[in-house]
């Protein structure tokens, strides 16, 4: 058993994070600790304690490009939106001080992959030396486009404050998260937001989703795109002002069907042109019976939205005769995976 070695780490005082955390409805704890008293230390936990979580995927359903900035990151405004398709990680604490990844697919296996660093972020800040073996079993594709290792990163850091009671604040959270990648602030929250700046300005959106839009099928094109490579080439032609976001979460918040034109994700159109096996996938999603098909982040996953599943379903089918990976998705909330209004 460890001991809280700061007061950073202060224990059974719930953040401003700790009524949205992921999964909140569904983690899983195995030899659960007793809670610890404030500012005090105490064990952390016992020895083989277990907790697990799911880590959901996302999709963009608009990613504006304004521009690129002088840091070389680009400035973004983009709508995203969890969905259920999860990474499952299980966290047990272990009696030396060591930190361990086992991740189902082995070459994730490395020491830069975002859940092991986000342990590693969270234990060195709040100065605690606990021993964590994390094992992640992988389901979301890997580079493409789907979030799948930053919600990882965040999830391992909601996992462990909600678990040990780590009194860190929301800005704290937030700035652990956004030196992990552009992505991770945005899982600390979920289900629906609007991302600006680099992603790390989050926004959440009220529990509302278009009924065109309820079932997500995703189409994986059988290669990984990197995210930098796609910022990298990205002609200035491709920057707009925001107008498709803002159209998109004022359409969100009004409660208003969104325009297809502005379901724009500004990386696409290069990612197509890259990427032939992309542009392929678009095209035979559309003859599969899609009627709009858009790049998720900066891809290659593609996905189509559908009002009804059976169509969904049927065009699922198609795809995956056709040899293409696919999932069959749809949007989830954070707190409440029911929780959603369609209209
Ligand atoms: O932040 P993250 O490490 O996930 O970003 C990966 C790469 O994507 C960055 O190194 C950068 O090249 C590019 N990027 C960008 N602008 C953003 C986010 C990412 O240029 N807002």
């Amino acid at each position: 058993m460890r001991e809280i070695n700061t007061d950073r780490a202060r224990a059974g005082k719930k953040s401003g994070f700790g009524h949205r955390y992921l999964d909140m409805a569904r983690p899983s704890q195995h030899n659960r600790p007793m809670k610890n008293g404030y500012n005090t230390p105490h064990p952390i936990a016992t020895t083989g304690s277990t907790y697990v979580v799911q880590a959901y995927a996302k999709i963009n359903l608009t990613l504006d490009v304004l521009g690129r900035r002088a840091d070389g990151y680009h400035d973004l405004a983009t709508v995203m939106q969890t969905i259920d398709l999860y990474d499952t990680i299980s966290l047990t604490t272990t009696a030396d001080k060591q930190l361990r990844l086992f991740c189902s697919q082995t070459e994730l296996n490395t020491d830069d992959n975002l859940a092991l660093r986000a342990a590693q972020a969270l234990l060195h800040y709040c100065g605690i030396e606990q021993g964590l073996d994390i094992e992640l079993h992988k389901r979301i594709p890997v580079a493409a486009g789907l979030g799948g290792g930053s919600s990882d990163a965040a999830t391992v850091l909601l996992a462990l404050q909600t678990w040990w009671q780590l009194a860190l604040s929301a800005d704290e959270m937030l700035s652990l998260a956004a030196e992990l990648g552009s992505d991770v602030p945005f899982f600390l929250t979920g289900g629906l937001a609007l991302c600006e700046g680099r992603g790390e300005r989050v926004t959440p959106l009220p529990l509302h989703w278009p009924a065109a839009l309820r079932w997500l099928l995703l189409l994986k094109p059988a290669i990984g795109v990197s995210t930098a490579t796609v910022f990298r080439n990205l002609p200035p032609d491709d920057y707009t002002d925001g107008s498709h976001s803002r159209a998109v979460t004022t359409a969100l918040r009004n409660r208003q069907a969104v325009e297809s034109a502005d379901l724009h994700n500004g990386l696409e159109r290069s990612v197509l042109e890259r990427y032939p096996r992309v542009a392929q996938a678009r095209a035979d999603l559309l003859h599969a019976g899609a009627t709009l098909v858009r790049l998720s982040g900066s891809g290659p996953t593609l996905f189509a939205p559908f009002a009804g599943l059976t169509q969904a379903a049927l065009v699922e089918q198609r795809l995956r005769e056709q040899g293409y990976e696919v999932y069959l998705t749809r949007p989830i909330y954070s707190d409440n995976v029911h929780a959603y209004v369609f209209s």
